[in-house]
């Protein structure tokens, strides 16, 4: 049987470090994919991908984790899959920028577990390709990427209660585009100090409980500043989050950018999770005329910047547009 499963990228509009304690975010997936391409059989994965030099090729159930690295998030997935993979012989071919905070790895997961046989419906496979990410990586992340490949809608940014995991479609207003604009730096540290961030907000919930219901004189209590900016940083996107979706509503791009501004500066300044030259594009990219707002997007520690422009406002960078979610064909 010929299979052709896809899945997209995503970009995130406001709301960064907030999903794995259960907040709010705002992504989109992206007009960039990820597409497999093949034959499902029996017994055997092998997959060959025009980025990368080696090939991926596994006996199923699968066993060690294979060589190469980008291998472990196929072999990953097929673990999860259990007794329900089935095999393919075929080809991997990529529009999302590897290493740019776009999630090209849980594109790849998500259009891996589609062609591997993956029966369910969409927050099952994100939850699945979540548990793959943790499993080929050891990086504790949320579930805001996997269920953005999994669950995009076309036009519309989306809404995610990470709690409820609730997803509310959020449309673009018509004179506003999103901008994605690459620093130059490829993501350095990700894994450690996201690690570290995620054990700081729970140290931090230790103290004053789930950080989406604190407020912000609730943070007094936590008597280690680091900590205390860290969780003011959580609680204070998840304020943003709110605001974004009402001012995205209004058709105020105005607000919607000044909002995203102020994320940047939360995760810059409490998080610390941005670089000086996140910090150099971000003022760069708002004092072009015409935009609205930019900012980090995604883990940080380099990667790219998104930015809310009036259409043509920036000549740098690619549009992206919202998309509908991963596919089977
Ligand atoms: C990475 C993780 C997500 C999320 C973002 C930061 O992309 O995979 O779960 O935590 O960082 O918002």
């Amino acid at each position: 049987m010929n299979v052709v499963a896809r899945a997209p990228g995503r970009v995130n509009l406001i709301g960064d470090h907030t999903d794995y304690t259960g907040g709010l975010v705002l992504p989109m997936a992206i007009d960039r994919w990820t597409t497999i391409r093949g034959r499902s059989g029996d017994g055997e994965v092998h997959l060959r991908s025009r980025a990368e030099p080696a090939a991926v090729r596994f006996g199923l159930p699968v066993d060690d984790p294979p060589v190469p690295p980008w291998g472990r998030y196929v072999a990953a997935v097929a673990a999860e899959l259990g007794d329900s993979a089935r095999g393919i012989d075929g080809t991997v071919e990529s529009t999302v920028p590897i290493g740019a905070g776009l999630s090209s790895s849980a594109a790849l997961e998500v259009a891996t577990a589609l062609a591997l046989g993956f029966d369910g419906d969409q927050l099952a496979l994100a939850q699945l390709c979540q548990r793959a990410e943790h499993r080929a990586v050891g990086v504790p992340c949320g579930i805001m990427d996997q269920l953005t490949a999994a669950a995009g809608v076309a036009g519309a940014a989306l809404a995610i209660d990470c709690t409820s995991l609730a997803i509310t479609p959020v449309p673009l207003p018509d004179d506003v585009e999103v901008v994605v604009v690459h620093s130059g730096e490829e993501r350095a540290l990700a894994t450690s100090a996201y690690a570290e961030r995620t054990a700081q907000c729970a140290a931090a919930e230790q103290i004053v409980g789930p950080l989406r219901l604190a407020s912000v004189s609730a943070l007094a209590a936590i008597d280690d500043a680091r900590l205390r900016r860290r969780a003011r940083h959580v609680v204070t996107e998840n304020e943003r989050v709110r605001a974004m979706v009402a001012a995205l509503a209004d058709g105020d791009g105005v607000e919607a950018g000044r909002l995203m501004v102020a994320s940047h500066a939360s995760l810059r300044d409490d998080f610390e999770v941005s670089t000086p030259a996140l910090d150099v594009l971000v003022t760069r990219l708002g004092a072009v005329p015409g935009v609205l707002g930019a900012r980090l997007t995604g883990a940080g520690f380099g990667g790219c910047a998104v930015a809310l422009a009036r259409p043509g406002a920036l000549t740098e960078g690619w549009v992206v547009r919202p998309v509908g979610a991963a596919s089977l064909a």
